[in-house]
């Protein structure tokens, strides 16, 4: 596990997409897996702005979102696919249907829940999976608790969750969905590389248990430990714990 320390949460979104950037050089046809939230805003204004100043090229890519809300769609605000054309497909020249997000509005979400993760199997896997952190420990919308699902499913969302997620529905936490589906540990954990990146204080207690403390179920990002090719990009508040 690789930890790389940044000043700050711009320098952090500078030294991930240099990552991508150095990826996609290296070989066009790669497939990301893609974060939602606060944290990699920054990260993908980077990646508009290398794709407009230097050409940074999304011809050949291919992305997989980690997570969507169940029971909305792209016409919603709140849902991670109109955040994911909003912040990075609309500004780059990824394909249309190449960036890949669950339908929240899928009439069966067990069921895209398989085609989901069938359509990465196809994909061949994710040559680099980019993650944020939740507050309470999840990665993607995997919750702590007494269990973990391997594949892509549906997840009941805990309160701290639906609180961190009411940013994106006018601060309003009614109006966050109850369920999301979610890529399983499992499918994160098959990606050849994971790249987690972490800041703000809130976040620096959380980070130290994930990479210092057991593995456990409780706090599903201690899962990453199991991975050979991570590295966590944290700013200074986030790793506060960490040194
Ligand atoms: C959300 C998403 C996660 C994300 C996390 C952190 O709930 N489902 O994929 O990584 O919370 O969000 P933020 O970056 O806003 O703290």
């Amino acid at each position: 596990m690789i930890i790389s320390l940044c000043d700050d949460p711009d320098a952090v979104a500078d030294l991930a997409a240099q990552r991508v950037a150095d990826l996609l050089h290296e070989q066009p046809r790669t497939v990301l897996g893609l974060p939602t939230g606060r944290t990699p805003v920054l990260l993908y204004d980077r990646l508009a702005d290398a794709h407009a100043a230097d050409g940074l090229d999304f011809a050949q890519v291919t992305t997989f979102n980690l997570d969507e809300f169940v029971g909305i769609g792209d016409l919603h605000p709140g849902s991670y696919r109109a955040y994911m054309r909003r912040y990075l497909f609309d500004r780059v020249n990824l394909p249309a249907g190449r960036g890949v997000v669950l339908d929240g509005l899928a009439p069966d979400p067990e069921a895209e829940c398989h085609r989901f993760e069938a359509l990465i199997d196809a994909a061949g896997g994710m040559d680099l999976q980019i993650l944020g952190l939740g507050a309470n420990g999840h990665i993607g919308f995997n919750e702590p608790g007494d269990s973990l699902q391997a594949a892509t499913h549906v997840m009941t969302l805990l309160a701290p969750s639906r609180e961190a997620n009411a940013f994106f529905f006018d601060d309003d936490v009614s109006q966050v969905p109850a369920q999301a589906m979610t890529m399983g540990m499992g499918t994160i954990l098959k990606a050849r590389r994971l790249l987690l990146l972490v800041t703000g204080a809130r976040k620096a207690r959380t980070i130290a248990a994930a990479v210092r403390g057991p593995v456990t179920t409780l706090l599903p990002a201690s899962f990453l430990q199991l991975h050979t090719e991570v590295e966590i990009i944290c700013d200074s508040e986030a790793a506060a714990g960490l040194r």
